[in-house]
């Protein structure tokens, strides 16, 4: 199933194509197709070239490591991600590796790095459903997170699956129209909240998709 973006402005494919569904696929993912992934991540850019991410990742047949990332994730997650075929745990490192200050940046360029994961996983045919919903307490205790680093975001990974597989509730939302804030409100300029005309010169009337 796809639920492509209804962009206000065209963008590219994979862009459009990207999203967060919960149903997968029970084929596995080829270890070399993940860690294209993290190819992919490991290419953004980030301050200082400081490249302050670091993941985790456990394939389904990799049981005892699949159940430890199972386990750091709240009961909601838990419901349809254990039908992912690999589950990720991105991980950043607060301060920087040359001098040892703090790196207001951490969080934004890891972010980049898994938003590069998404979309290079977007091209392989993959989907990928993150989640903030884990116990960042309970993951730094069982993977042995030292201090000074801080779990960010947990990611559920695999083919696409049927809607049907879910339960009710969870199929209702996977069915249910993606959305997003209008440009208008979050593009400025000169001033917060003056909405730049960037934005608000070009979009005459509804929504050009
Ligand atoms: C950092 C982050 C944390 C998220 N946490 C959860 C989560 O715990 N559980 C969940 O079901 N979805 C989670 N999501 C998925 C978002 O709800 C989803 O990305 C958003 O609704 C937009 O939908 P789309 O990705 O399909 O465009 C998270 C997404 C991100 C980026």
């Amino acid at each position: 199933m796809q639920k492509p973006a209804h962009t206000q402005f065209p963008v590219h494919d994979l862009i459009r194509n990207r999203w967060s569904p919960r149903a997968f696929s029970n084929k596995p993912v080829d270890r070399a197709i993940l860690a294209t992934l993290f190819e992919a991540a490991r290419w953004a850019p980030s301050s200082f070239n400081d490249q302050p991410w670091a993941y985790f990742v456990a394939t389904k047949d990799d049981a005892v490591n699949f159940a430890k990332m199972l386990g750091i994730l709240v009961e909601f997650n838990v419901v349809w991600a254990q039908a992912a075929q690999a589950l990720v745990l991105a991980v950043t490192r607060l301060n920087f590796q040359h001098n040892g200050t703090p790196n207001r940046n951490a969080f934004y360029d890891t972010g980049a790095a898994s938003a590069l994961l998404c979309v290079e996983a977007t091209a392989l045919g993959l989907v990928v459903h993150q989640m903030a919903g884990f116990d960042a307490a309970k993951a730094r205790q069982v993977l042995q997170i030292p201090d000074g680093w801080e779990p960010i975001a947990a990611m559920a990974i695999g083919y696409p699956g049927s809607p049907d597989s879910l339960p009710e509730q969870l199929r209702e939302r996977e069915l249910a129209p993606r959305t997003r804030k209008d440009l208008i409100e979050f593009v400025m300029s000169g001033r917060w909240g003056h909405t730049s005309p960037v934005v608000s010169e070009v979009i005459v009337s509804g929504t050009i998709t």
